[in-house]
């Protein structure tokens, strides 16, 4: 399995942190030192989530040299689709990728690592030649904007990678676990209201609907400052790779302490660890191919770059992929 080409899409209205210094009683200056998030992207009337993950799959399609056509699986990671019933199958249309299954996967900001290790099981097992995983949310219409503790960390966006089936020895894949633990889930969660109106004689039914997203980030903090570095750790040894060996530390995107606190960790300098936080803020499920299509596009991420990755996030979940980048052939 081989990753061989990679799309982004952002959506055009910015909003900086001086703009929700009006909303919520906050600044920049907080918000710089204590995030690294300068500005995010929040999507318009005039843009979807479906329009996002299209363009970064245009731009992925490109990239690899394929045909939409020619795909075999479209896996999208999101928490907040378009349509509960599937945003895949919405994209796999505007793409006109007519011979691929495609569906979406739940894991909020583990999501796409997660999408990524299972679209290589199909790779790797033969199934399936070209697949394309997204990695999309739009947490911004899940808000509570009066809530300076978490609207100022999040935004939208989307990114793509096209993974192809090699034969190869070596996999693109060299490592990875996933963890999840349901029991600390109540630091971050985005809870359906429990809504029930009259619906015939006494029987009452639940009316659909979601609240806005929860977070004791505080609690979020410590889980990935402590998970992330003690999962990694296990997936280096298990491979038996060094830390220095690493090229590039690919981590979600939540809050450049974060990011600062497990490069520490593994003395992995400053210039190998990807961010583009300031930019975007905490895009959910798309931080990963989001960030990895930057490096690739800007030259920084090279044909061959051994990249060691971690989502985390709610669930609680999180996940840890050691991979190499081989781009397009
Ligand atoms: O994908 C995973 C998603 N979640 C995360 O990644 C969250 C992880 N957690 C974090 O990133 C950090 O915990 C936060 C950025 C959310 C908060 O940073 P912190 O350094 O843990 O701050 P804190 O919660 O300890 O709050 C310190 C102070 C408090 O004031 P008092 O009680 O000391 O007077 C907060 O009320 O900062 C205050 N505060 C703010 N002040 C200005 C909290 N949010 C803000 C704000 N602007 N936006």
């Amino acid at each position: 399995m081989s990753l061989v080409g990679s799309g982004s899409a952002i959506p055009a209205q910015i909003v900086t942190n001086d703009q929700l210094s009006l909303l919520v009683d906050t600044n920049d200056e907080w918000v710089r030192t204590r995030t690294g998030i300068r500005e995010r992207r929040i999507i318009g009337p005039d843009e979807s989530l479906a329009d996002l993950c299209s363009d970064a799959s245009k731009s992925a399609l490109e990239m690899a040299n394929w045909d939409a056509s020619n795909v075999d699986m479209i896996l999208i990671a999101t928490s907040t689709p378009d349509d509960l019933f599937g945003l895949a199958p919405k994209v796999q249309a505007k793409l006109g990728a007519a011979n691929a299954v495609a569906f979406d996967l739940t894991a909020a900001c583990s999501g796409f690592l997660f999408a990524f290790i299972t679209a290589a099981q199909f790779l790797q097992n033969g199934s399936f030649k070209r697949v394309l995983i997204i990695g999309a949310d739009q947490l911004s219409g899940w808000m509570d904007w009066s809530d300076r503790r978490s609207c100022v960390l999040f935004g939208d966006g989307a990114g793509a990678i096209a993974l192809e089936a090699i034969d190869q020895t070596e996999d693109a894949l060299i490592g990875f676990k996933m963890k999840s633990d349901g029991s600390r889930g109540d630091c971050l969660n985005l809870p359906q209201t429990r809504n029930f109106v009259p619906l015939v004689g006494s029987h009452l039914n639940q009316k659909g609907g979601f609240s806005n997203i929860q977070m004791n980030g505080q609690e979020v903090y410590k889980f990935a400052v402590r998970e992330v570095p003690a999962l990694l750790e296990k997936v280096l040894n298990n491979c038996e790779i060094s830390p220095e060996s690493l090229d590039w530390l690919l981590l979600h995107q939540a809050n450049q302490r974060i990011l600062n606190a497990v490069a520490d960790r593994f003395a992995i300098p400053q210039q190998k660890v990807l961010t583009n936080l300031a930019n975007y803020g905490n895009t959910s499920a798309a931080t990963i191919p989001l960030m990895l299509d930057e490096a690739v596009r800007d030259g920084r991420v090279e044909k061959g770059n051994l990249i060691a990755s971690s989502g985390f996030g709610a669930g609680l979940s999180w996940g840890v992929a050691l991979f190499r980048w081989h781009g397009p052939s």
